[in-house]
Protein backbone atom coordinates (compact mmCIF):
# COMPACT_ATOMS: atom_id res chain seq x y z
CA UNK A 1 0.00 0.00 0.00
CA UNK A 2 1.37 3.52 -0.92
CA UNK A 3 1.88 5.88 1.94
CA UNK A 4 0.83 9.55 1.08
CA UNK A 5 1.31 12.48 2.82
CA UNK A 6 -1.49 15.30 2.85
CA UNK A 7 -2.00 18.97 4.00
CA UNK A 8 -4.07 21.14 5.64
CA UNK A 9 -3.59 25.20 5.70
CA UNK A 10 -5.26 27.33 8.42
CA UNK A 11 -4.07 30.90 9.27
CA UNK A 12 -4.30 32.89 12.58
CA UNK A 13 -3.32 36.14 13.52
CA UNK A 14 -1.88 36.71 17.30
CA UNK A 15 -0.16 38.98 18.86
CA UNK A 16 3.94 38.19 20.87
CA UNK A 17 6.79 39.57 22.37
CA UNK A 18 10.14 37.82 22.59
CA UNK A 19 12.31 39.17 25.49
CA UNK A 20 14.08 37.31 28.09
CA UNK A 21 14.32 39.17 31.25
CA UNK A 22 17.64 38.36 32.05
CA UNK A 23 19.09 40.09 28.86
CA UNK A 24 19.74 43.68 28.98
CA UNK A 25 17.75 45.78 26.95
CA UNK A 26 20.32 46.35 24.00
CA UNK A 27 20.75 42.30 23.86
CA UNK A 28 16.99 42.14 23.31
CA UNK A 29 16.55 44.49 20.52
CA UNK A 30 19.68 42.66 18.92
CA UNK A 31 18.55 39.27 19.04
CA UNK A 32 14.86 39.79 18.49
CA UNK A 33 14.80 42.63 16.54
CA UNK A 34 11.24 43.85 16.15
CA UNK A 35 10.19 40.87 17.97
CA UNK A 36 11.15 42.40 21.05
CA UNK A 37 8.73 45.52 20.59
CA UNK A 38 7.54 46.19 24.47
CA UNK A 39 4.06 46.58 23.64
CA UNK A 40 3.34 43.68 21.80
CA UNK A 41 2.74 43.38 17.63
CA UNK A 42 1.29 41.27 15.58
CA UNK A 43 1.63 38.73 13.02
CA UNK A 44 -0.51 37.14 10.50
CA UNK A 45 0.46 33.36 10.68
CA UNK A 46 -0.13 30.66 8.27
CA UNK A 47 -0.11 27.16 9.65
CA UNK A 48 0.38 23.52 7.62
CA UNK A 49 -0.39 20.71 9.39
CA UNK A 50 1.27 17.98 7.40
CA UNK A 51 -0.25 13.99 7.98
CA UNK A 52 0.73 10.49 6.67
CA UNK A 53 -0.97 7.30 6.28
CA UNK A 54 -1.95 5.10 3.75
CA UNK A 55 -5.17 5.30 1.85
CA UNK A 56 -7.91 3.75 3.43
CA UNK A 57 -9.63 1.37 0.59
CA UNK A 58 -13.40 2.39 0.58
CA UNK A 59 -12.83 5.87 0.55
CA UNK A 60 -9.18 6.49 -1.17
CA UNK A 61 -8.68 8.68 1.46
CA UNK A 62 -5.45 8.94 3.64
CA UNK A 63 -8.00 10.91 5.93
CA UNK A 64 -11.17 13.06 5.68
CA UNK A 65 -9.91 16.48 5.57
CA UNK A 66 -12.36 18.19 7.07
CA UNK A 67 -11.72 16.47 10.14
CA UNK A 68 -8.45 17.34 9.72
CA UNK A 69 -9.60 20.58 9.74
CA UNK A 70 -12.03 20.40 12.46
CA UNK A 71 -9.21 18.80 14.65
CA UNK A 72 -6.97 21.71 14.00
CA UNK A 73 -9.71 24.36 14.66
CA UNK A 74 -10.50 23.00 17.46
CA UNK A 75 -6.91 21.97 19.33
CA UNK A 76 -5.45 25.01 18.29
CA UNK A 77 -6.21 27.84 15.77
CA UNK A 78 -9.64 28.69 18.60
CA UNK A 79 -6.89 29.14 21.66
CA UNK A 80 -4.45 31.36 19.38
CA UNK A 81 -6.46 33.27 16.78
CA UNK A 82 -6.62 36.59 17.97
CA UNK A 83 -4.58 36.23 21.16
CA UNK A 84 -1.62 37.10 23.01
CA UNK A 85 0.55 34.30 22.84
CA UNK A 86 2.47 35.33 25.91
CA UNK A 87 -0.34 35.80 27.97
CA UNK A 88 -3.61 34.48 26.56
CA UNK A 89 -2.94 30.29 25.80
CA UNK A 90 -2.63 27.91 28.73
CA UNK A 91 -0.62 25.52 26.77
CA UNK A 92 2.39 28.60 25.71
CA UNK A 93 2.38 29.95 29.39
CA UNK A 94 5.71 29.73 30.58
CA UNK A 95 7.31 29.37 27.50
CA UNK A 96 9.25 32.01 24.49
CA UNK A 97 6.17 32.17 22.18
CA UNK A 98 8.77 32.09 19.02
CA UNK A 99 7.48 30.31 15.98
CA UNK A 100 9.70 27.32 16.90
CA UNK A 101 8.39 26.93 20.46
CA UNK A 102 4.74 26.95 18.55
CA UNK A 103 5.18 25.04 16.10
CA UNK A 104 6.30 21.84 18.79
CA UNK A 105 3.13 23.57 20.97
CA UNK A 106 0.60 22.51 17.72
CA UNK A 107 2.56 19.17 17.43
CA UNK A 108 1.72 18.21 20.80
CA UNK A 109 -1.80 19.31 20.55
CA UNK A 110 -2.75 17.41 17.68
CA UNK A 111 -1.01 14.19 18.13
CA UNK A 112 -2.95 12.64 20.40
CA UNK A 113 -6.60 13.25 18.37
CA UNK A 114 -5.43 12.25 15.06
CA UNK A 115 -7.45 8.94 13.88
CA UNK A 116 -6.07 5.65 14.09
CA UNK A 117 -3.40 5.01 11.13
CA UNK A 118 -2.71 8.49 10.45
CA UNK A 119 0.47 10.26 11.43
CA UNK A 120 1.71 14.14 11.96
CA UNK A 121 4.70 14.30 9.66
CA UNK A 122 5.11 18.04 9.44
CA UNK A 123 3.79 21.00 11.39
CA UNK A 124 5.05 24.04 9.20
CA UNK A 125 4.45 27.72 10.84
CA UNK A 126 5.06 31.04 8.53
CA UNK A 127 5.10 33.82 10.75
CA UNK A 128 6.25 36.17 7.43
CA UNK A 129 6.59 35.96 4.06
CA UNK A 130 9.68 34.71 4.50
CA UNK A 131 10.26 33.31 7.49
CA UNK A 132 8.65 29.92 8.94
CA UNK A 133 9.50 26.78 10.80
CA UNK A 134 9.77 23.14 10.09
CA UNK A 135 8.84 20.56 12.60
CA UNK A 136 9.01 16.87 12.28
CA UNK A 137 8.22 15.98 16.10
CA UNK A 138 12.32 14.88 16.52
NI1 LIG B 1 7.26 38.75 16.07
Amino acid sequence: MPLLYITRKEHFNAAHQLWNPLWSDEKNLAIFGKCANPHFHGHNFDLYVCVKGQPHPETGLVMDLKQLKLIIRKQVIDDLDHQNLNLDVAWLKGTMPSIETIAVGIWNRLTPHLPEGVQLHKITLWETPNNFVEYFGE
